[in-house]
């Protein structure tokens, strides 16, 4: 099954925020942001933006009656800066006009007087001066030091990644309409509508029965809109309360591109220890992060940051510590692999170093140190599979890379300024929020008199498909047609107290959820079924919207059943409740069994470079992945290639810089190369793994969204591959993305 929503989307059908219609008298707001890094605020003077053609109101700190405070984990962020800014693009007001572009000429009268204060954009120099968001984090296992001793060979190194956009096609955005006795009702471009729901009663000083947010589906997301949705629908629906007209926001592409947050960069410094035979005895390694100038999501990203350590190899002597650097740069935030990314990145380069020094493959120190079956993860939980070489070995075969490896030898024997490169790139990834409490979900489910059934549960539809998966789920317990089943638009007052969609698991939460409530109906519906054909219950099974009694059919079909049932007044509504078993953390010794499951796969990526202008082409990427048992394929091997792609786009061509005074130098469309068609991948194969999958995920179908990001990261090396090819002097460094510009300079560096 395709995704259900392919033909709206490619027909223009398909509805964001921006497509509902607008009511009779919809306002239009537009954020006034810092245009300073930090300074305090002397003055501000809107009184020219006031008397400007179609204003209505400028709104700000002091229109809050609620707590001006939308830090989601730590209160650390005002959703109006007061006496101070701490980077450019942080709210101070919002104007609301009678349209978009009236609010946004009329921005440009905005009079603020700043005493500039000093401007910190590097992480090291903000732990230098004692500047961290939160208290920094230690992971460990064994004994570093003795490994270190034990070891053969120990090396030492830098590695630093980048930022990234996530430039979901959808900027922020939201919708907010006044409903009677103080109720607002908010359309979000959100991941998480009970935050937005949450944020809003406490910044306008409301129950959270007042607000009801609403989301049919997000034009794209990738963690951009976990936490940072929430200041636009506040805004819109602070307009609400105090106007009483229906208030829309939505972001221009500059406005977004400055004042939301993205991908963590980091920079880290590292210390590995190998024996003779390329095990790995020991790694150390201290992360630091920059946080920007709140703390958002950083610590469970900092969290997952030191999950992810070891990427898919055993180790046994680990020791990993992570900074949160306050910067003056806007918040960074959830992005697909939430801080895993950044750990493998680190671990890779490890590798890559060693490999360099000691003359070997990287692939060889790669292989010798995967995880198998029973190996203790620095964290305390027991590595349940031998996953991780099945996808190593499937992949070599498979694809034989051997022979791959021949036929690039003698390209690069054969051509002076062309060369190619490859790298092969293991993952493992953990599956749940690593907050144990944020692994829960639930499900609402009708089934009507006619045998149409209704669905709806916390997950956020963003483009991946978990929709989908989600009728499936239902149509497969049923056993009806797809066509029976709408997924209703994600609802607070339907289903409340939702986590976000994110962590790779919201089809395994929401699905599981799913399941419970359609289990639920279904016993009824067989044990009325039993009745009507005097069988008994354990012999009734539904197939095809036909009822079998020991597996022969009878006359009684879906309809007629649902009929019946109604009639004899059996509920046929139910709310699923799942909560993940067996999953727990102590953070007092940051030991514990925090993820359900985890999932493997292993890519090999190889580039194609010309050498003398230091462009270069990503030409294929084969993949061999645990999907489990995938229970829509075309589904999962479309979340595979995407993420692909955009994780070589981080580690490639997508570069984000600020200058010393804390400005975006890249903040528009024109100075931000994202991969396109021609930069994308020639090829993309993907392999599913086979393997019976894992109970904890929805019908053994694992989690997708996040995992094959990171087999993006062997562009990086699968090009200091070719680079080497050509330039014998080049000594690799550890500094991502490695942008064409680095690339040309790299091939000429002695
Ligand atoms: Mo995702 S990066 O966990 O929203």
């Amino acid at each position: 099954m395709k995704n259900k929503d392919s033909h709206s989307h490619v027909s223009g059908k398909s509805v964001f925020i921006d497509d509902i219609p607008e009511l009779q008298g919809t306002l239009h707001a537009v954020p006034v942001l810092s245009s300073i890094a930090h300074a305090r605020i002397l003055s501000t003077d809107f009184s020219e933006v006031k008397k400007a053609a179609g204003v209505i109101a400028v709104l700000s700190a002091k229109d809050i009656e609620g707590h001006n405070q939308i830090g989601g984990i730590i209160p650390d962020e005002p959703l109006f800066a007061e006496e101070e800014v701490h980077f450019i693009g942080q709210p101070i007001a919002v104007i609301i006009a009678e349209t978009h572009f009236a609010a946004k000429e009329a921005r440009q009268k905005v009079k603020i007087e700043y005493e500039a204060k000093e401007v910190i954009t590097d992480p090291r120099i903000a732990k230098e001066k004692g500047h961290l968001l939160f208290p920094p984090r230690t992971f460990s296992n064994g004994d570093t030091e003795k490994g270190f001793q034990e070891s053969d060979y120990v090396f030492y190194g830098r590695a630093d990644s980048g930022s990234q956009e996530h430039l979901y096609l959808e900027t922020q955005g939201s919708y907010a309409i006044p409903l009677e006795n103080n109720n607002i009702k908010v359309y979000s471009s959100t991941q998480g509508p009970t935050l937005v729901q949450k944020t809003i009663a406490s910044v306008l000083g409301l129950s959270m029965h007042h607000i009801e947010v609403d989301v049919t589906r997000l034009g794209g997301a990738f963690g951009g809109k976990e936490d940072q949705a929430t200041p636009w629908a506040v805004m819109a629906a602070l307009a609400v309360k105090k106007l009483k007209r229906p208030v829309k926001i939505i972001l221009d592409r500059e406005d977004d591109m400055i004042a939301t947050g993205k991908r963590h960069p980091y920079t880290s410094d590292f210390k590995i220890g190998l024996d003779k035979n390329l095990k790995i005895n020991a790694f150390e390694v201290s992360y630091y992060q920059n946080g920007g100038a709140a703390a958002d999501l950083s610590p469970a990203i900092l969290e997952r940051t030191l999950f992810h350590v070891t990427n898919a190899y055993f180790i046994p002597n680990v020791k990993a510590t992570a900074y949160s650097c306050k910067t003056n740069i806007t918040p960074f935030t959830a992005f697909r692999g939430f801080g895993g990314p950044q750990a493998m990145f680190v671990m890779e380069s490890a590798i890559a170093l060693a490999a360099e020094k000691l003359q070997v493959k990287a692939s060889e120190i790669q292989s010798k140190n995967l995880l198998k079956e029973k190996d203790e993860f620095h964290y305390g939980q027991i590595c349940d599979s031998n996953n991780a070489r099945l996808c190593w070995d499937t992949l070599n075969r498979s694809f034989n890379i051997r022979q791959l490896e021949e036929d690039i030898k003698s390209f690069n024997a054969k051509h002076i300024f062309a060369k190619k490169g490859l790298a092969i790139m293991p993952i493992c990834f953990g599956i749940s929020f690593t907050k144990t409490s944020m692994n829960q979900a639930r499900a609402l489910v009708h089934v009507y008199q006619d045998g149409s059934i209704g669905v709806s549960t916390g997950a956020i539809e963003m483009g991946q498909g978990v929709n989908t998966k989600l009728m499936q789920v239902a149509a497969s317990v049923f056993s009806v047609d797809i066509s029976r089943i709408k997924i209703e638009s994600t609802n607070t007052t339907r289903v409340a107290n939702t986590s976000p969609t994110a962590a790779s698991s919201g089809a395994d939460l929401n699905g599981k959820a799913l399941l419970l409530a359609c289990q639920e109906i279904l016993s009824r519906l067989k044990n009325k079924a039993a009745t009507i054909l005097d069988a008994d219950i354990l012999d009734i099974e539904l197939k095809n919207e036909i009822v079998l009694v020991d597996k022969n059919p009878t006359k009684l079909r879906w309809e007629t059943l649902i009929e019946t049932a109604f009639l004899d007044r059996i509920k046929l509504s139910e709310v699923g409740h799942y909560s993940t078993p067996t999953i727990n953390f102590d953070k007092s010794i940051e030991k514990g069994h925090p993820f359900a499951y985890h999932v493997y796969g292993t890519a090999a990526i190889t580039v194609h470079l010309n050498c003398i202008t230091g462009v270069y082409e990503i030409e294929d990427v084969k993949i061999v992945h645990d999907f489990g048992q995938s229970i829509n394929l075309t589904l999962d091997k479309g979340q595979v290639e995407g993420a692909v792609v955009q994780g070589i786009g981080w580690v490639t061509t997508e570069e984000l810089d600020w200058d010393e005074q804390g400005n975006l130098l890249a903040n528009t469309l024109s100075k931000y190369k994202v991969p396109d068609i021609f930069s994308a991948p020639k090829s993309i194969e993907t392999i599913p793994l086979k393997t019976k999958g894992s109970e904890m995920a929805i019908l053994k179908s694992k989690a997708v969204g996040e995992p094959p990001f990171m087999y993006g990261i062997g562009a990086f090396f699968a090009l200091q591959d070719a680079i080497k090819a050509f330039n014998k002097d080049y000594s690799p460094d550890f500094l991502a993305p490695l942008t064409p510009e680095k690339v040309l300079l790299a091939l000429y560096s002695k």
